[in-house]
């Protein structure tokens, strides 16, 4: 994959988007409406976070595993995927760069559909030219299976891998460590999302769902990082 040039100075959030079926839950809603406003409020969560100083905002839209969910929530995710991978205009009016980290196409157990793998392929091209921040989206992805094939790749070479050569052979090498992991939805498990990336992470629990998160939310999770700064 192409290097990120130039590297986007900035901070480094992540986030756990959970709670969009309890969203919809208690507005009587099917569980795909849920999906369908959480889709949206990335879309202004990311047009807020430009206007910030994140360089780095990386996402978890669906996991290795999220497959054993009901075939027609799994289907609606994946158009709202297309939907979030199309939207290109917007994505370049605030200079955003897309990146997809999961489990590599031509691996065996990649699961991410063709359309999907288009849509994402065309989003990084369309937006390549932008030079502000870099929003990851993690499909298909499991932060063990990231971290079992990138000491694969280096033990090819060596028998002892080093930390600078586990990180050099993670999916997306360029991906600096996160300053800040937010989940939503009030449960404080990781679910295998960005192990490797988060070890001196500051972590923002909420009980908002995902649909609800909005900017004055993130904002606040923001200020852990003034109230806390890294020694
Ligand atoms: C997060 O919302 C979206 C995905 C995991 C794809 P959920 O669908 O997990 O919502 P809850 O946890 O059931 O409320
Ligand atoms: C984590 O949410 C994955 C995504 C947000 C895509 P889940 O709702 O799948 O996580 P668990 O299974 O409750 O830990
Ligand atoms: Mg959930």
């Amino acid at each position: 994959m192409a290097v990120i040039d130039p590297l986007p100075s900035g901070i480094h959030v992540a986030c756990i988007m959970d709670g969009n079926g309890r969203w919809a839950r208690r507005r009587g809603l099917p569980r795909t409406d849920g999906h369908t406003a959480g889709e949206e409020n990335l879309a202004e969560v990311v047009r807020h976070a430009a206007k910030r100083n994140v360089g780095w905002l990386t996402v978890f839209g669906f996991s290795t595993e999220n497959w054993i969910r009901p075939r027609a929530e799994v289907r609606h995710i994946l158009s709202l995927h297309k939907k979030l991978f199309g939207r290109i205009e917007e994505l370049n009016a605030n200079n955003v760069r897309v990146r997809w980290i999961g489990r590599p196409f031509d691996e065996p157990e990649a699961k991410t559909p063709s359309v999907v793998q288009k849509a994402i392929r065309q989003a990084i091209e369309d937006t390549a030219h932008n030079t502000g921040m870099v929003l990851t989206v993690a499909f298909d992805y499991g932060s063990r299976a990231e971290i079992v094939r990138a000491v694969n790749t280096v033990r090819r070479s060596h028998t002892s891998p080093s930390v600078e050569e586990i990180s050099s052979a993670t999916y997306l090498p360029q991906m600096p460590p996160v300053d800040l992991l937010i989940r939503t939805s009030g449960e404080s498990r990781i679910s295998n999302f960005l192990l490797w990336q988060i070890p001196s992470a500051r972590i923002f629990f909420t009980e908002r769902t995902w649909p609800d998160f909005d900017a004055t939310e993130f904002d606040a999770a923001l200020a852990l990082l003034d109230t806390n700064p890294r020694t």
